[in-house]
């Protein structure tokens, strides 16, 4: 359960006072397991001593609440808005009914202010996940409305720590407070995105947590940022990747270089502690410095023996004989050379997308999201999504609704282990991503990026 404030509490009595007096007919649906508020909130990023940052946060906490869900039961999240504007929740890489996917106007009227959604959840896949506004993401997640989602396992790793390690930047001002001034930038827009200054784990500047001994520790790694794609080392001990985008993988050691973590995506790490007295540190690495985001602080006890073992997880494989093949060229921003696109329907050139609607990429062609999807597929053939970057940019590119293979990658060897919902393209880089549609619905694919997804990095595509 996530950790319930007393305000919450009590409006929970309340409701259960309320349920009493009403009419059986009108309890058939499920209690929910949790309630997200999306509201106004703050939170002291830089510490006790700075002041307060005013932020949009849900239930008040920054990140938002862990939500732990169980595995293949149908669980319901209450959203109750108490923003000035609409919202709407998305359950980012949970494979779950279209219903539920979050996405304003594609798959449900956004909630209102004052008004609620239960959203109904029955997670197939274990791991790491996350929660996150999918209403004007580029400024509602920016203010700070997402939240780390755990789905459990029935045997859950066996391990000494758990931790999910939400990070993020935030763009603050002189004060501490949230520096709102560039929101709709269509410049910023046009280049890498919004960049904050200073960045958070969990919601603080670092954490220290302690560890026993010789032993393990799992972290969730989530990159909740806006733009920025986080280069990460750990230092001081021996670490596994054991799941990418929260799906177990095989186990497999760190090369040299660093993890690149993309916009949305996520990376469990277990990590073998040292002896007493030692540590081992997440940090973040740039060519201008080292900060260390999260320190292991190995104790005088030896943890209890034990191997954790790990099973990956199995989805259905696509069957590259037959495929639906789809071409994804991804183009414009600044020096992209883009003269035009597509705008429901309409060719316009680039300058008067830029300066009418703020809009700066294309995806196959169409800048926004058209009236018509990208393709229509039967359920349970293969996909093979033929992404290509023809820009100078970085895009974290994400699927609705499905977990891809990387079957093909133009400047390295296809990652033949794990699956994926959101991957990372260098300029000028492609790739291949390979999976089996078979999640009826209509479903969105885009650049994690929020500013580039505001610009027009968006479409969608449907599963009959
Ligand atoms: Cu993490 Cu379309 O979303
Ligand atoms: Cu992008």
């Amino acid at each position: 359960m996530p950790l319930l404030s007393r305000r919450r509490m009590l409006a929970g009595t309340s409701a259960a006072a309320l349920a009493a007096a009403l009419p059986s007919r009108l309890l058939a649906a499920e209690a929910p397991i949790a309630e997200l508020r999306p509201g106004p909130g703050r939170a002291r990023l830089e510490g006790p001593g700075r002041a307060a940052a005013d932020l949009w946060l849900f239930n008040d906490q920054c990140p938002g609440p862990l939500l732990r869900l169980k595995r293949g039961v149908r669980q319901t999240v209450r959203v109750t808005n108490e923003l000035d504007e609409p919202t709407t929740v998305h359950w980012h890489g949970l494979r779950i009914d279209n219903a539920m996917d979050g996405v304003p106007d594609l798959t449900q009227a956004p909630i209102p202010p004052g008004g609620s959604f239960d959203y109904s959840l029955t997670p197939p896949d274990s791991g790491s996940f996350w929660y996150h506004s999918h209403y004007k993401g580029a400024v509602q997640m920016d203010r700070g409305l997402y939240g780390p989602l755990i789905v459990e396992d029935d045997s859950p790793l066996d391990v000494d720590l758990d931790r999910m390690v939400t990070l993020d930047d935030w763009r603050l001002t002189e004060d501490s407070t949230l520096d709102t001034a560039g929101y709709g930038n269509v410049r910023e827009r046009a280049h890498g995105g919004r960049f904050g200054n200073v960045l958070t784990v969990n919601g603080r500047e670092q954490e220290i947590l302690p560890v026993p001994a010789e032993g393990w520790a799992r972290l969730r790694l989530l990159n909740a940022a806006n733009a920025r794609v986080l280069p990460l080392t750990l230092s001081g001990a021996d670490a596994w990747i054991a799941a990418k985008d929260g799906l177990t993988t095989r186990l497999t050691g760190l090369g040299a270089e660093p993890l690149l973590l993309a916009p949305a995506q996520r990376l469990d790490l277990l990590v073998r502690t040292g002896a007493p007295g030692s540590s081992a540190a997440l940090n973040f690495v740039s060519p201008q410095e080292t900060l260390t985001l999260l320190t292991l602080a190995v104790g005088d006890t030896l943890a209890p023996e034990r191997t954790p073992t790990l099973t990956p997880a199995t989805l259905p494989e696509p069957d590259r004989r037959d495929p639906l093949r789809v071409p994804l060229p991804m183009q414009g921003g600044a020096m992209g050379g883009l003269e035009g696109a597509r705008y429901k329907g309409q060719a316009m050139p680039l300058r008067e997308l830029a300066r009418q609607h703020g809009l700066v990429w294309a995806l196959a062609g169409d800048a926004g999201m058209p009236e018509k999807p990208l393709f229509s597929v039967p359920r349970g053939r293969t996909v093979e999504l033929g992404m290509a970057n023809l820009t100078g940019w970085d895009h974290g590119m994400h699927v609705h609704g499905h977990h891809f293979r990387v079957v093909e990658w133009s400047h390295r060897p296809p990652l033949t282990d794990g699956w994926h919902d959101t991957v990372l393209l260098r300029p000028r880089e492609s790739v291949i991503a390979a999976f089996v549609a078979d999640n009826p619905g209509k479903w969105l694919i885009h650049c994690h990026m929020m500013e580039h997804h505001a610009g027009g990095m968006v479409t969608w595509f449907e599963v009959t």
